[in-house]
């Protein structure tokens, strides 16, 4: 039987042609899968019906937006997950449900290898592979960008030479990468690091320095998960594209960065999160109200831990699960309304309320009617600094003073 080779198929040049290079180069027959995690564009049925021109035996699409919603983009909400303090893990989150849907496709029409359109240079290819070897360890895995010499010049050959039903010409500077969390831009003439984003960037955002007028917003959330914006009940997809239109009508979630690649490179990448933005946001003032002190700070070092498993690729790893379950746990009461205002660039959150605060009025306030007994705060100290005292008079022996 003819070997049989699933390819995550974009619809774009570089993967269109990858179907008929493969074919040439293994002999392999080529199933196209496109998956749709919200980066909107083209129908998913253009996608397959050009797969099948360009010569896929088979091709299959997904509509994976809740499923990414739910599975992937919540989980990255709840963790707070910024990699290196800034980046939301767009690209990071979307491979490893990409991945299930291949390695299913895979099983579902006796493929033994998966192939993806990735250059060697990147993340995306050890977030496939790694995800591919984890959920299908006997499957193989193989890009024919870095393993099968498809460059771009030979792909707008290759297109032109078969008469392939794909736009050769258009010359896009930029790599995109987007979905319903977000969207990524980078290489052209931002690889020179000085040089300022110009605006044809910007998809998700409109420019921050001339906004309409502020957009106050109410985000209910039950357990961590937006459930209700403005007192209408949203799925967390609904959530995020919602709030993607708000905030990003106020130029909210544009980031630029210089990040550390797993591969070792430092590499710079803009960013637009505007929906994913205001929900870590306003997630973050609601946990500041209903998580206990010491479990919120041990929280925020695990939510970095688990944003740096993710962004290396290690979405399915056994250490990202125990911390997801230690996540979890933290979410309990992390319902309630949280106000803000999106404006300018900026969401501001500017009230909550929750059922299940710690927040104590009558601990907090500095008007009468205060139960907090100030004559214990003294014995405290004492206690608190007692150890540093000790040892800073030990140092004033030793250094003789
Ligand atoms: N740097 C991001 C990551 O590794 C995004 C990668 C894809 N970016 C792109 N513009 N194609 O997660």
């Amino acid at each position: 039987m003819t070997e049989r080779i699933v390819l995550a198929y974009s619809g774009g040049l570089d993967t269109s042609v990858a179907i008929g290079w493969i074919g040439e180069a293994t002999g392999a027959e080529v199933i196209a899968v496109a998956v749709d995690v919200g980066q909107g564009g083209e129908s998913l049925e253009d996608i397959r019906q050009r797969a099948l021109a360009c010569g896929a035996v088979e091709a299959y699409v997904a509509d994976a937006r809740d499923e990414f919603a739910n599975d992937y983009a919540m989980p990255t909400l709840k963790a707070n997950a910024l990699y290196q303090g800034h980046y939301p893990l767009v690209s990071a989150i979307s491979r490893p449900v990409i991945v299930k849907h291949l390695v299913k496709a895979a099983r579902e029409f006796g493929a033994t290898t998966v192939a993806h359109g990735c250059t060697g240079k990147g993340n995306d290819q050890v977030r496939f592979e790694v995800g591919i070897q984890t959920l299908g360890p006997d499957l193989k895995c193989i890009a024919p960008v870095r393993d099968l010499a498809l460059t771009r010049d030979k792909a707008i050959a290759f297109a032109e030479a078969k008469g392939l039903p794909i736009e050769t010409t258009k010359k896009n500077p930029y790599s995109i990468d987007q979905n319903v969390w977000g969207r990524a831009v980078e290489t052209g003439y931002l690889e020179d690091i000085w040089n300022a984003p110009t605006k044809d960037i910007y998809d998700y955002t409109a420019t921050p320095e001339f906004p309409p007028a502020p957009d106050e917003v109410i985000i209910t959330f039950a357990q961590g998960v937006p459930v209700a914006i403005d007192g209408h009940k949203v799925s967390p997809l609904q959530a995020i594209q919602e709030l993607n239109r708000r905030a990003g009508a106020q130029g909210v979630g544009r980031i630029d960065v210089v990040e550390d690649r797993l591969v070792g490179i430092k590499s710079r990448e803009i960013y637009e999160a505007p929906g994913a933005m205001a929900l870590i946001t306003a997630h973050k003032h609601l946990e500041d109200i209903t998580i206990e002190r010491e479990q919120a700070r041990f929280k925020a070092a695990v939510g970095q831990r688990w944003s740096e498993l993710v962004y290396d690729g290690q979405w399915f790893s056994p250490l990202k699960r125990s911390l997801d379950a230690f996540i979890e746990d933290t979410q309990q009461y992390v319902s309630g309304d949280i106000r803000m205002t999106l404006h300018g660039g900026a969401a501001i959150v500017n009230g909550r309320r929750s059922d299940t605060s710690l927040y104590d009025f009558d601990l907090a306030t500095y008007d009468t009617g205060d139960t907090f007994d100030q004559s214990q705060a003294r014995g405290f100290i004492e206690l608190w600094g007692m150890s540093s005292k000790v040892a800073s008079t030990r140092d004033q022996r030793a250094a003789g003073k």
